[in-house]
């Protein structure tokens, strides 16, 4: 039997990067993913190709309907749907294989097979047509992600009702879908086939999108996009979804009561957020079972019930996002080499990639009222920039939290152009515990959309912005 270090199940953003920090720390560090390819959800059906088609499906909604204001005449213009989706695999090939690369440059052991615990130390991997392997390690880690939830009720065929997954893989143009869930794959994904033409119409069982962020921000991303097309019903429940005539039929009603009715669609997408993944692991062999909500349950430390198995990423929870994920696995990785690493889970940054972009890092006002913490904002709009009317872009603001007294920065919300590349800032900030007078007088390049931070830091220290 081969013996490890470390071992890792799964090589998602968590397992690939905890191998690599391994590797470079010295340990002898072997790799299990069930699929043929690394790299987990985010690299073959989550982040990657989403931004690769939101990528396309922009520059064609740009083409129709801004190019002609700068001066950019297209003629007729025809959309590819089939292309985009080959350029969307080319790009993941392309990354997925970044990774095998970067597993062979660092010595890591990959082995491809469904990896399950045989004892605490040791981890049996179940190969296709080929005998199983046993490995032990002294250390491991479950880093095994997760897959979208659907409930029974939700009939999901893969044809009609489908999830993320399939929807990435769509290479016909649907006239019509609906979206279950205003979060962020129902933003996301909803741009995607709204742009390109698809009616598109979301049911939030909340009254709000995005229901985890700042509520202004929800606010603001919203109006560009009804703008575009997409349809929202608030506070709506689904009862159920089927296929029926191949077409996605939903039963809903208003949550409030009111009298059911139904929506049909080419497809309905299912995004009501993802469930830990754990199936045929075999925790119990190794001593470990999950919460009730099937996340396994880990210390700050992030060790499960046997201190040299850890857990991370999406599957022990909190926000699902691949760079928690990352930063999670070198957190691990560097414990057990004897550093003293920490990680600051309220300064993970979040980005939702529409256009305008939504980004945001620290405290929302809502949880601010509900510590009952004295807090002051600054805001600024985009539109009011020289950098926006440049570009057109004028949608979005900037809205800043500080401490009413000292002045520390607590949350920094941005929706608008680029803000998913702006919120790196805004972390740097907060991690530096910058006060919003400091953040006021750093010097901003003119002219860019970071100089509407300037100005809503200003706005939040002294009332003071410049250009409003
Ligand atoms: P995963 O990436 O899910 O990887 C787990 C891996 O473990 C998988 O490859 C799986 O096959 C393997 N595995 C599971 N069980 C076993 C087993 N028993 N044996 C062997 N292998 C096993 N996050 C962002 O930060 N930014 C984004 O833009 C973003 N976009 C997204 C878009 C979509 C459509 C989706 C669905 C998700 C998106 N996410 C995004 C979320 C992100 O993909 C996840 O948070 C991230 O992938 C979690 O990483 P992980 O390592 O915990 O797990
Ligand atoms: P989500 O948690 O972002 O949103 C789910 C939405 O569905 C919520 O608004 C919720 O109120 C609503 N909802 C739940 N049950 C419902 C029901 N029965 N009927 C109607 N609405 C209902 O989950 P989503 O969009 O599925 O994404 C899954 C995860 O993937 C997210 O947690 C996110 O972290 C990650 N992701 C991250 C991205 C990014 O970082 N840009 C992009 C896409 C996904």
């Amino acid at each position: 039997m081969q013996k490890f270090d470390l071992l890792i199940i799964g090589s998602g953003p968590g397992g690939y990067v905890a191998a690599i920090r391994a590797a470079q720390l010295g340990m002898k560090t072997a790799l299990v993913e069930r699929y043929n390819t690394l790299g987990g959800t985010c690299l073959n059906v989550g982040c990657i190709p989403s931004k690769a088609l939101l990528d396309s499906s922009e520059h064609y909604y740009q083409a129709r309907t801004e190019f002609a204001e700068h001066g950019i005449n297209t003629g007729s213009l025809k959309m590819d749907l089939a292309q985009m989706v080959a350029r969307k695999n080319s790009v993941v090939e392309q990354t997925v294989g970044g990774i095998d690369y970067l597993m062979k440059k660092n010595k890591v052991e990959v082995f491809h097979g469904h990896g399950s615990f045989e004892d605490s130390k040791t981890v049996r991997i179940s190969r296709k047509g080929e005998e199983d392997l046993l490995l032990s390690a002294e250390n491991i880690i479950i880093a095994t992600g997760s897959k979208p939830k659907v409930p029974p009720a939700f009939e999901y065929d893969k044809k009609r009702i489908i999830t993320s997954t399939e929807a990435l893989q769509l290479t016909k143009l649907p006239k019509s879908m609906l979206i279950i869930g205003a979060g962020v794959i129902g933003l996301e994904l909803g741009s995607v086939f709204s742009r390109l033409g698809t009616e598109v119409t979301v049911v939030e069982y909340l009254e709000r999108a995005l229901p985890t962020m700042d509520k202004d921000c929800s606010k603001e991303i919203l109006r560009p996009l009804k703008k575009m097309g997409m349809k929202f019903l608030f506070k709506h429940q689904v009862n159920s979804a089927k296929t029926q005539r191949n077409k996605a039929v939903i039963n809903l009603q208003k949550r409030d009561g009111g009298e059911p009715f139904e929506l049909k669609a080419d497809y309905c997408l299912v995004a009501i957020g993802r469930r830990p993944y754990t199936d045929g692991l075999h925790l119990a062999k190794a001593g470990l079972k999950t919460d009730e909500k099937g996340f396994i349950p880990v210390n700050e430390r992030l060790q499960t019930a046997q201190p040299h198995i850890y857990a991370l990423g999406d599957v022990i929870g909190g926000a699902m996002l691949a760079h928690k994920a990352e930063e999670e696995g070198i957190f691990v990785v560097e414990q057990l080499a004897g550093q003293k690493p920490a990680m600051h889970y309220r300064l993970i940054p979040s980005v939702v990639y529409t256009w305008p972009e939504v980004a945001s890092v620290g405290y929302t006002e809502e949880e601010l009222k509900a510590e009952g913490r004295a807090y002051k904002t600054g805001k600024f709009p985009f539109r009011a920039l020289g950098r926006a009317r440049a570009s057109g872009d004028l949608d979005g603001m900037v809205k800043v939290l500080a401490d009413e007294k000292t002045d520390e920065l607590l949350g920094i919300h941005i929706v608008g152009a680029r803000a998913a590349d702006l919120i790196a800032m805004a972390v740097a900030l907060l991690e530096y515990r910058a006060s919003a007078e400091d953040a006021a007088r750093i010097c901003y390049a003119h002219p860019t959309f970071a100089e509407a931070v300037k100005e809503a830091m200003l706005d939040a220290t002294e009332k003071r912005p410049l250009h409003i």
